[in-house]
């Protein structure tokens, strides 16, 4: 197939991890003979840089017209006191909300060579197979009114039935096609927003009667997901609820650095690891890309239907941490590299994988 892919490096660790996650989609692209052309534009701190807005209007005009969007991360301390609308994150969140991805899909595993390496004991973590669903365009995050000054700060908490609904749906879709547990996570004991979600989402479980269902307040529920992952399987939660569980339960896979993402919904998909742009480390080659190259995986399933490309990176991620290949950020990975080794490493997994089929290949003299 062809395709057009809009990549985003951003800020921070974003350009070393989205580097090495391309080369493994042309490699992909080889392997299977697609043609995936690569459009780079910016986002974040480097287009306030550039051009005084995080999300330029180039940018969100190419992502609408493109077939997939590829981020690396945004944000760093350069512009930590610029007014919101100047922040890189507003853009990411703009972004978000213009191309309508409200259902954001963050994969949890942890992989048998990485038991060791989550501060949380080997035979808790063990086994572990979670898939977040984090709502994604509405709750806090786009609350309006919202006010800032020296006495008073506001932010209002806002969900409607549909935008439940909507995630909803999607999360027990996800379920049906996985151990058929879904746990749906909120403050119902104290937010009418979380009283409302339990609403719609018992109102859903109707429709899905092959899936047992429970809820469970966030508090409670943060202290089980660390305590007993293995009980859960799909986890459906509220925008800031989700933010706050995902980067907790990377610390079972081992490292944030590890963790995809997808978001969904709207008729581009755009797909980015959850963690965030790691200035300290910025520009030195330690950032893991494991969690980006996973993150092409999920574009190549969910905004392609290509699901064998998909397992095939899949299996070569899965190959080099088995070997124990890894970034600093790996407790006891016996091969330390950097961001781009590592990167290499995969790649040539891939292969391996999939060899080349000899003889697509044209040599010109
Ligand atoms: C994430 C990030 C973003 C979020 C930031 C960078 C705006 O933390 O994708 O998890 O809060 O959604
Ligand atoms: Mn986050």
């Amino acid at each position: 197939m062809e395709a057009r892919i809009v990549v985003l490096p951003g800020d921070g660790v974003g350009p070393e991890v989205i580097r090495e996650a391309v080369a493994c989609l042309q490699v992909v692209a080889d392997a299977f003979g697609h043609r995936f052309a690569f459009q780079e534009a910016l986002i974040g701190g480097a287009a306030v840089d550039a051009c005084g807005d995080p999300l330029p209007e180039r940018t969100l005009e190419l992502c609408r017209s493109a077939d997939a969007v590829l981020l690396g991360a945004v944000g760093g301390p350069a512009w930590d006191k610029h007014p919101r609308d100047q922040r890189p994150e507003s853009g990411l969140l703009r972004l978000r909300q213009a191309l309508g991805l409200y259902a954001n899909l963050r994969p949890v595993t942890v992989h048998p060579a990485l038991e060791d390496a989550s501060p949380v004991k080997p035979q808790i973590v063990r086994g572990t197979d979670l898939m977040i669903v984090r709502e994604l365009s509405g709750g806090l995050y786009f609350g309006e009114p919202r006010m800032f000054s020296p006495e008073r700060a506001l932010n209002t908490l806002l969900y409607t039935r549909e935008e439940i609904l909507r995630v909803a749906r999607v999360a027990f879709e996800l379920a049906r096609n996985r151990r058929r547990q879904l746990v749906s996570v909120d403050k119902a004991n104290v937010l009418e927003t979380s009283r409302l979600w339990r609403q719609v989402v018992d109102e859903v479980a109707t429709d899905y009667p092959e899936i047992s269902v429970q809820h469970a307040y966030v508090d409670s529920f943060a202290m089980a997901l660390i305590t007993r992952p293995r009980d859960f399987d799909v986890v459906l939660t509220e925008n800031l609820f989700g933010d706050i569980l995902s980067d907790e339960a990377a610390v079972l896979a081992g490292s944030l650095g590890l963790l995809p993402s997808a978001s969904l919904g709207g008729t581009v998909g755009l797909f980015e690891p959850i963690h965030g742009s790691a200035p300290d480390i910025a520009g030195q080659d330690k950032a893991n890309p494991i969690g980006t190259i996973l993150s092409a995986a999920m574009l190549l399933r969910h905004a392609f239907g290509l699901t064998e490309e998909a397992a095939a990176l899949e299996t070569a991620v899965d190959r080099t941490l088995r070997d124990g290949h890894g970034t600093g950020d790996l407790q006891g990975a016996k091969h330390r590299h950097g961001t781009a080794s590592l990167g290499a490493v995969i790649r040539t997994a891939i292969t391996a994988v999939r060899p080349t089929v000899p003889g697509l290949a044209v040599i010109l003299p």
